[in-house]
């Protein structure tokens, strides 16, 4: 991957951004670098970067962004209780034991949009642990078992910003 396109947001949440309700508040899940929580702020959202190193938001807090520093994995409780957002972004990313938590801290109207690797990803390098790749319709699931309407999905092999299979979705809340 070269540092654009580690920099640059996802095409898949640039193309799915316009789904989160204007004014609500975005969470970046694993937010990493925060290219996410860049380009959602400058949309003008408010934005909660989520993440165990937040080294790399630094330059970030105080202007339309929080930065939220908590282990997501070490069976604490979901760090942000009940506070709900119109938008959620996981990329990249995933523990599954968290999955019911993002749905729990969607707003109704809400939107997630998520997009990490995929089963079969092995072929092509890492993330090749079966515990970080989503299963075959995997995010399908999960929709329909936390009552969310599909607004977009697709699964299958990539090339950009490098080859993988990469599964991806977005869903809305609707009470
Ligand atoms: C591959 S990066 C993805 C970053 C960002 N979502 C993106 O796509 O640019 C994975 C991120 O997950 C975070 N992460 C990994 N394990 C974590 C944990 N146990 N708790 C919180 N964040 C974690 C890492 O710090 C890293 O920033």
């Amino acid at each position: 991957m070269t540092t654009a396109g580690k920099s640059a947001p996802s095409r898949w949440v640039r193309a799915h951004a316009g789904l989160i309700p204007a004014g609500s508040k975005v969470l970046d899940v694993a937010a990493g670098g925060g290219r996410h929580t860049r380009f959602f702020n400058g949309l003008g959202y408010r934005v909660t970067a989520l993440d165990r190193d937040v080294s790399g938001l630094q330059d970030l807090g105080g202007v339309g962004v929080d930065i939220h520093a908590a282990d997501l994995e070490d069976g604490s409780p979901w760090p942000l209780g009940d506070r709900q957002y119109g938008g959620i972004i996981v990329t990249n990313y995933l523990h599954r034991p968290l999955l019911p938590s993002l749905a729990g801290a969607l707003a109704p109207g809400g939107v997630l949009i998520y997009e990490t690797f995929g089963a079969g990803n092995e072929r092509f390098g890492k993330p090749s642990n079966p515990d970080f790749l989503l299963r075959p319709g995997e995010l399908l699931d999960f929709a329909s078992e936390h009552g969310l309407q599909v607004l977009a999905y697709e699964c299958g092999e990539v090339s950009e910003p490098k080859r993988a299979i990469i599964q991806r979705m977005g869903a809305k809340r609707l009470k």
